[in-house]
């Protein structure tokens, strides 16, 4: 059965490493494994005055019923201050209400993390494991991925030009699959 795979980047930014990598990972997925990224850029920020006034904006009905029909989520992330971004906790938040209705239950998850500084993120990679640990996503914990020197492996139209981390890519891109696949042969 054909998977449906949402790729959440921690970044707006048009010229993004992370982007730019979640775009190589997109081109490793299997035929029937459907990744593709889902925009992040239009959500207001979280405010439960809406949900309980009735004024959920649009957007968030929208993200909200995405993230519940998928198989699996990948989050490629920044790092902002040795955390994820806040683009990302909101979209976290957002979908993680109203009460008792968290649409990230359950769902395989990985995490990658990208900078063009040399420790690869792991301050946001480590942080982000918080709030999904508690929303129940099932992270896959091996291989760890913290992408440094991002702007040494990407060239300015941002395609990797490095064999070691395609392969690297492909070996995570490969142990995702495998994960998603058991889970949901579970269900
Ligand atoms: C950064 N950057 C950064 N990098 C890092 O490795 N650790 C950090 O703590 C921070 N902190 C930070 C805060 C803020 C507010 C910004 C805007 C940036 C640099 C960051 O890695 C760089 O801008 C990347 O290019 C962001 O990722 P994208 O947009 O290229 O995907």
């Amino acid at each position: 059965k054909e998977k449906s795979i949402g790729v959440f980047v921690g970044s707006l930014r048009k010229a993004s490493y992370n982007r730019a990598v979640a775009k190589y990972l997109e081109t490793l997925a299997p035929e029937n494994f459907k990744m593709r990224e889902i925009d992040l850029s239009g959500l207001t920020m979280f405010n439960q005055d809406f949900d309980d006034e009735g004024t959920t904006p649009a957007a968030w009905t929208k993200f909200r019923s995405e993230v519940k029909a998928l198989d699996g989520c990948l989050f490629v992330t920044p790092e902002y201050n040795r955390s994820f971004p806040a683009v990302l906790k909101n979209a976290l938040d957002i979908a993680s209400r109203p009460y008792g209705q968290n649409v990230w239950d359950g769902k395989p998850a990985g995490i990658i993390s990208v900078s063009p500084g040399g420790m690869g993120g792991f301050g946001a990679n480590q942080q982000l494991r918080q709030p999904l640990s508690f929303l129940n996503l099932q992270l896959l914990q091996q291989p760890e991925v913290y992408l440094g020197h991002a702007n040494a492996f990407l060239d300015e139209n941002g395609q990797i030009t490095n064999d070691s981390t395609k392969a690297f890519l492909q070996q995570y891109l490969n142990a995702f699959v495998d994960w998603v696949t058991f889970l949901s042969e579970k269900h």
